[in-house]
């Protein structure tokens, strides 16, 4: 009999005891809801993949060979997201962002620039000027839909590169497999290169579906790489891989003439990958059926406790994207929500010009934390 799975959630003072960035730095009695890591226990496959490699004293460098780790990835891909990899087009990177930086750089043309949808992850705004290139934010349209023309104008501009967060981040919107099209069609337009970071694509939630940018068109597989980890479903940020995936000849050289990033690799973070990916849907299936129930049970809390506040349930991830422009709190909402409420949120204006009024919660905790936060918002107030 395969053990039930356990996720339950420690308590808020053993939370903060946690060394990682969502818990450091909080003041003690502080509900951190911020950073995208989930709290729930470890799954079981990937905590004994990890204690095999300590007891093997096994912690060396990761090897650029990763022939388990592709095979698993690709058997998860096939079982999970209707998605057909070839094996020898995946490679491993540290982490997703340590590839866009590196793919950005070789293929941002003259313009030297990056396009992105905004609201976005801030580091989209952060990493790109750091390697010399600049950002050109797309703002989204109300609903969350990419503005095709504002694009279009973009990459008449020059620019080459378009970042893609699919699902999206903080809005937790999957995009339609027409929408994704259509930006296929106009970046090929222009020549423009696509990067489709999908490392929430695990975390799709019930009643969505998750289309992975290689199997949009030929023109999505012809300029474009997925960028994918199993970081953000199993919560594994802190180990570093991920995975690099083509799709065509032209792209598959572009990866190959990178400059080697697997010496950056955590050898625990491919074991750990491997083993999430193998032998991690009972876990994952778990989790995906405790963030429907929060998400419904976030939906609640807020209609009865902070009616003013609107949103837009996610169609993945475990980020809550809340407009709270009708609140008087100002453009960055959180701070007050820190200090009146004791609750930590994502600050809106860092996503972006879009964010100013917005906070960012996480649900991916127990439904007690969830209440919890709200209660401490509507304290708030
Ligand atoms: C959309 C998106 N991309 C990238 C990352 C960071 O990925 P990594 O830690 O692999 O660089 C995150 C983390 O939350 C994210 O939400």
């Amino acid at each position: 009999m395969p053990h039930p799975i356990d996720l339950t959630v420690a308590p808020l003072d053993e939370l903060l005891r946690r060394r990682s960035e969502k818990g450091a730095g909080c003041a003690p009695g502080v509900l951190s809801s911020t950073i995208a890591e989930m709290d729930f226990p470890l799954a079981a496959p990937v905590a004994d993949a990890l204690r095999g490699a300590i007891g093997r004293s096994d912690l060396g460098y990761a090897s650029e060979a990763i022939p388990e780790l592709a095979a698993a990835f690709t058997d998860f891909a096939a079982r999970r997201l209707n998605w057909r990899v070839d094996p020898a087009q995946v490679s491993v990177i540290p982490d997703v962002m340590v590839g866009v930086g590196a793919l950005a750089t070789v293929l941002a043309g003259d313009a030297r620039a990056v396009a992105f949808a905004s609201p976005a992850y801030p580091p989209f705004f952060g990493n790109p000027p750091r390697a010399g290139l600049d950002v050109r934010p797309v703002p989204l349209r109300d609903g969350g839909e990419l503005d095709l023309d504002a694009l279009h104008a973009e990459l008449a501009t020059g620019t080459t590169v378009f970042l893609l967060a699919n699902p999206h981040n903080p809005t937790g919107r999957v995009l339609p497999r027409a929408e994704l099209e259509a930006i296929a069609e106009t970046c090929a337009a222009h020549d423009a290169w696509v990067l489709a970071d999908e490392i929430h694509a695990p975390l799709v939630l019930p009643g969505a579906v998750h289309t992975p940018w290689l199997e949009v068109s030929d023109a999505a597989r012809e300029r474009g790489v997925s960028l994918i980890s199993a970081s953000k479903a199993f919560n594994l940020a802190g180990l570093k891989a991920a995975l690099l995936v083509t799709a065509s000849d032209r792209a598959r050289d572009v990866v190959a003439g990178l400059p080697p990033l697997s010496d950056h690799t955590g050898l625990l973070g491919v074991l750990g990958a491997e083993a999430a990916f193998a032998h991690g849907d009972a876990w994952l299936d778990a989790v995906l059926a405790q963030l429907d129930h929060n998400r419904t049970l976030l939906g609640e809390l807020l209609a009865t406790a902070l009616p003013d506040v609107r949103w837009t349930p996610p169609e993945g991830t475990y980020l809550a994207w809340l407009d709270c422009r009708a609140l008087g709190l100002g453009d960055d909402p959180s701070a007050a929500f820190l200090e009146r409420g004791r609750v930590a949120l994502g600050t809106g204006p860092r996503y972006g010009a879009e964010g100013a009024g917005f906070v960012r919660l996480n649900f991916g905790t127990s439904p007690e934390l969830v209440e919890e936060a709200v209660r401490r918002m509507a304290a708030t107030l």
